[in-house]
């Protein structure tokens, strides 16, 4: 019986092994979306984007600056680089500037741990094609020739691993100014020598070199998927690269792709849906809301605060969603204090918690408003409710809840249970410890966690 059952099981495993072999995916949607997501990205649920290049230089208007000045001639733009720079300047003449001489990768890293990111995900070449790493196809135009002269994203890599960070690399298909993309850009997309000479080649490179556990694409909304031919690099990313088990992808990688195909879906910058969608996804926010990149002239009430930010990551997490939060550095590689500071803040929050968000599921319920707007997420079988702002009587009442004797209510970061006692209707009234006024620093937002409840 036993020799039996394991001339079976070989039996099995040996005929199992060619269908698992052939198990490959081809280069269309059809399959390439069939591939199950690797884990870890939705588990991780908090990520840090880094913006970063020649645009840090100028460092005003956005890191879309190079187009408003001389793709769409803009006479702020233009006014801008008259009055602060030589006659005759062109973009190529800020590079040298963008000298990273305080970068520092290691305090980068220990900065987006202490702000609870499990990824990171930098900009390793914008729109404007200078690449931060030294790519061996854009000559004279990356970050080994000229500025930095350092391989940002080969350092900054070893430091997030170092952390136990998962890295991200964001990448452009297009480039606004390069000659090649024009000249296909001019053939309606017909010829593909930028895509054959430049693109493709950096990210096989990309790929190769920093072995990364996420693409970020972007730049693909000018032309259709038969000119970018990313399903064929995705092939061969899922399967046969060396990080064909774990990398994860997003949805921008040709014009009609974003919110339809690839990974998990992006859909539009900073979007926000307003029921919970059928397919992982991530919100993109930036600190500084008027732009990505840094910009030397921010204003504070430009920013957003603490209390926006823990508000964006919840409801993005309570609708299944990541959350991708970005910051500027400066051209010499320094994340402004301000930043800082609402990192930190995030950090702080999710220390006590982080246990609601990270390895969270969508509860049956997302939000709902009793006495104060909640949001739930769950975690097997229990259930959390956070909520941004205190009740005024100290009861916070959860209307969507069904409780049992057994059920048990504690808060995150409080000590005990918490009593309750079932609502009029539906749901349950929670008597919150007295916590306010107190000498305890203002917090933004607390969990209560629930047990037995359905
Ligand atoms: C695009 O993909 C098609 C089919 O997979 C292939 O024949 C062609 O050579 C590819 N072109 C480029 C530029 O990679
Ligand atoms: C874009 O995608 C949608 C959904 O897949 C499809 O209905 C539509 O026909 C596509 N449009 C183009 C121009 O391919
Ligand atoms: C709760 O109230 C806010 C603010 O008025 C509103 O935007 C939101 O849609 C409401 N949510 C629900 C679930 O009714």
């Amino acid at each position: 019986m036993a020799a039996g059952g394991l001339v079976g099981l070989v039996w099995l495993v040996a005929s199992l092994g060619p269908a698992v072999a052939a198990l490959r995916y081809s280069p269309d949607w059809a399959s390439l979306d069939a591939r199950p997501l690797p884990a870890w990205f939705d588990q991780a649920k908090v990520g840090v984007f880094v913006h970063w290049g020649v645009f840090s230089v100028p460092a005003w208007g956005s890191e879309w600056f190079w187009w408003h000045w001389q793709g769409q001639h803009r006479a702020d733009y233009e006014r801008f680089v008259q009055s602060r720079y030589p006659p005759g300047t062109t973009y190529a003449d800020f590079a040298p500037r963008f000298t990273a001489h305080d970068f520092q990768p290691r305090q980068w890293a220990q900065l987006f741990q202490r702000a609870g990111a499990r990824y990171v995900v930098l900009t390793t070449k914008h729109h404007e094609g200078f690449t931060n790493w030294g790519s061996p196809v854009s000559w004279n135009w990356n970050s080994m020739d000229t500025g930095p002269h350092r391989d940002l994203v080969g350092e900054l890599g070893q430091a997030l691993r170092e952390s136990n960070i998962r890295y991200g690399l964001y990448h452009s298909l297009l480039e606004w100014f390069n000659p090649l993309y024009l000249a296909d850009k001019a053939s309606g997309f017909k010829t593909q020598d930028f895509v054959v000479k430049k693109t493709m080649p950096e990210l096989y490179d990309l790929v190769l070199k920093y072995k990364p556990d996420l693409i970020w694409s972007d730049g693909d909304w000018e032309a259709p998927e038969s000119y970018w031919n990313s399903t064929s690099f995705l092939a061969w990313l899922y399967n046969d690269s060396p990080v064909k088990d774990t990398v994860v992808v997003n949805d921008r990688w040709c014009n009609n792709c974003s919110c339809h195909h690839g990974g998990f879906y992006n859909c539009a910058d900073k979007y926000q849906p307003g029921t919970l969608p059928a397919h992982k996804w991530e919100m993109c926010s930036s600190i500084d809301k008027l732009s990505w990149g840094y910009r030397s002239n921010m204003n504070i009430a430009e920013l957003m605060d603490e209390m926006s930010i823990i508000e964006e990551l919840v409801q993005t997490v309570s609708f299944g969603g990541n959350y991708l939060l970005n910051v500027g550095p400066t051209k010499e590689g320094v994340i402004v204090p301000i930043f800082q500071e609402r990192l930190l803040a995030l950090g702080r929050w999710l220390e006590t918690n982080g246990e609601a968000i990270y390895e969270s599921k969508p509860w049956r319920v997302q939000t709902e408003n009793s006495t104060v707007t909640v949001w739930y997420t769950a975690k097997g079988p229990v259930v959390y409710a956070i909520f941004l702002l205190w009740p005024r009587d100290n009861i916070l009442q959860l209307s969507s809840p069904t409780p049992s004797p057994a059920t048990q209510v504690t808060m995150l970061g409080f000590a005990g249970t918490l009593t309750w006692q079932k609502a009029p209707g539906t749901g349950l009234l929670i008597t919150l410890p007295h916590l306010l006024p107190s000498p305890l620093p203002p917090q933004s937002g607390w969990a209560v966690r629930l047990e037995g409840v359905k």
